[in-house]
């Protein structure tokens, strides 16, 4: 089958990478893509926000499936689109994409499914906002209502730091998507990742996995888009696993299908887990990244057949075959991120690293010119291994990093230090 993938950074090459292994796979198109991914598909310039757009390059590219790697296509009502034209396509409707896009209604999904998840109020004016947090307290949680590209969250340790929050955004600090705010309770806890495949009815889990968004190392400084993750999270036990399935995410799956706007792609939960009681802190629609790295790492081919089997309504055909192994990926960044950094260093001893099942260098920004790898972003490589524990995992990882010949370039050496049962490397 001819499939196509929209999206250019490092979860869309893990994406690539494990649908190309699986022989349904005649012919790959990733769109936008970028060098890394150009290495192994044929990359596309598309505008993948217009649905039209998308499905005229699918009809021309007799495209059988679509497979929407961000959020802002779904948003925009791609997955919507393909359907209408009788194009297979992985990823949810815009209206279920709301469970991303909108604070307020997830929350309202999360009230009407009884799904457990921090108190919360939504506001259109200061005034009451303020009234609110003098109300409730510090430390308390600030959110813009829509997609404000992961920075419209403010974790306030004091009342005035959360007022201010909440009068920079009601000003316009992400336009609209903060004309109205949410605060919501402090949650205490430990975060983990939970990713689920849904068809609309069944629900799917197809791996667990926690990152780190502070750009140093002890988990300090400021957030990023996630500077390394690894997979399973070993907070997200059985019990707690299965606790997340019954009390939030399949109770969801059944608001949203009541709703008449059943929920079909990957959901992806982000808990909160407190004394083996876990709590929804948000959805996304979509793979996390650099998430996904690790989880495509562990399922390798089959991904594919679950991805079809969910956009086909049939998941009740299969399941995920999981070894009992672990991945890592490290994420190596630009001097200067998430700040301004320079693009255009040269990265060197990337064609030298053998890459396998259990090694693999994915591109999150990259270019390539004169037969030279370049910086072009500032989250740039995401060195991804996998192993029988977390701790070869890790050291295949850094192996990598180390082979890596980027002056210009870092990354935190402290990955999985909380799995690993150590101290940070900060420490
Ligand atoms: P979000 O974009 O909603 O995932 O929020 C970003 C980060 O803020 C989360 O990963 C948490 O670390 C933190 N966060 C969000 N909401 C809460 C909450 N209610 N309590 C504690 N931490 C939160
Ligand atoms: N790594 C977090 C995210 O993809 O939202």
């Amino acid at each position: 089958m001819n499939i196509l993938i929209l999206g250019g950074g490092g979860r869309e090459h893990a994406l690539a990478w494990a649908v190309l292994q699986n022989p349904k796979c005649d012919k790959l198109i990733v769109a936008p893509g970028n060098a890394g991914i150009a290495q192994i598909a044929d990359c596309a310039d598309l505008a993948i926000t217009e649905p039209a757009a998308v499905v005229d390059f699918a009809a021309e590219n007799a495209i059988d499936f679509v497979i929407v790697g961000p959020e802002a296509p779904l948003e925009a009502g791609v997955a919507d689109a393909l359907a209408d034209a009788g194009i297979l396509a992985f990823g949810p409707s815009a209206e279920a994409a709301r469970l991303e896009t909108s604070k307020t209604f997830t929350k309202e999904v999360c009230d009407a499914a009884g799904a457990p998840t921090a108190a919360w109020a939504r506001f259109t004016e200061v005034d009451p906002a303020k009234d609110y947090i003098r109300k409730h307290g510090a430390p308390i949680v600030v959110k813009a209502d829509g997609l404000a590209a992961g920075k419209g969250v403010v974790v306030a340790e004091t009342e005035e730091h959360a007022i201010i929050a909440v009068e920079d955004m009601l000003r316009g600090a992400f336009g609209a998507a903060s004309a109205s705010v949410v605060i919501e309770e402090f949650m205490a806890g430990e975060e983990a990742s939970f990713f689920v495949l849904s068809d609309g009815e069944r629900v799917l889990p197809v791996g667990t996995a926690q990152d780190h968004k502070r750009v140093g190392e002890g988990d300090t400084g400021p957030n990023t888009g996630g500077m390394g993750a690894y997979s399973p999270a070993p907070v997200m036990t059985g019990a707690v696993t299965a606790r997340a399935l019954s009390e939030i995410v399949e109770p969801t799956i059944a608001e949203m299908a009541r709703r008449g706007t059943p929920y079909r792609g990957v959901l992806y939960a982000g808990l909160m887990i407190e004394n083996g009681a876990p709590r929804l802190v948000e959805y996304n629609v979509r793979f996390g990244d650099p998430e996904c790295q690790v989880l495509m790492m562990r399922l390798g081919a089959q991904a594919l057949d679950l991805m079809l089997a969910c956009a086909e309504g049939r998941l009740d055909d299969v399941a995920a075959n999981w070894a009992d192994d672990h991945a890592m990926t490290v994420v190596m960044a630009a001097d200067g991120y998430p700040g301004s950094y320079a693009k255009g260093s040269a990265i060197r001893g990337l064609d030298a690293i053998p890459e396998d099942s259990s090694h693999m260098v994915f591109h999150a920004g990259t270019a390539r010119t004169e037969g030279e790898w370049r910086a072009n972003g500032g989250r740039v490589l995401n060195v991804t291994a996998r192993g029988d524990t977390l701790d070869t995992a890790r050291d295949r990882a850094y192996a990598m990093v180390d082979a890596i010949d980027w002056p210009e370039g870092f990354c935190r050496r402290d990955i999985g230090w909380r799995a690993l049962g150590g101290s940070s490397g900060a420490d």
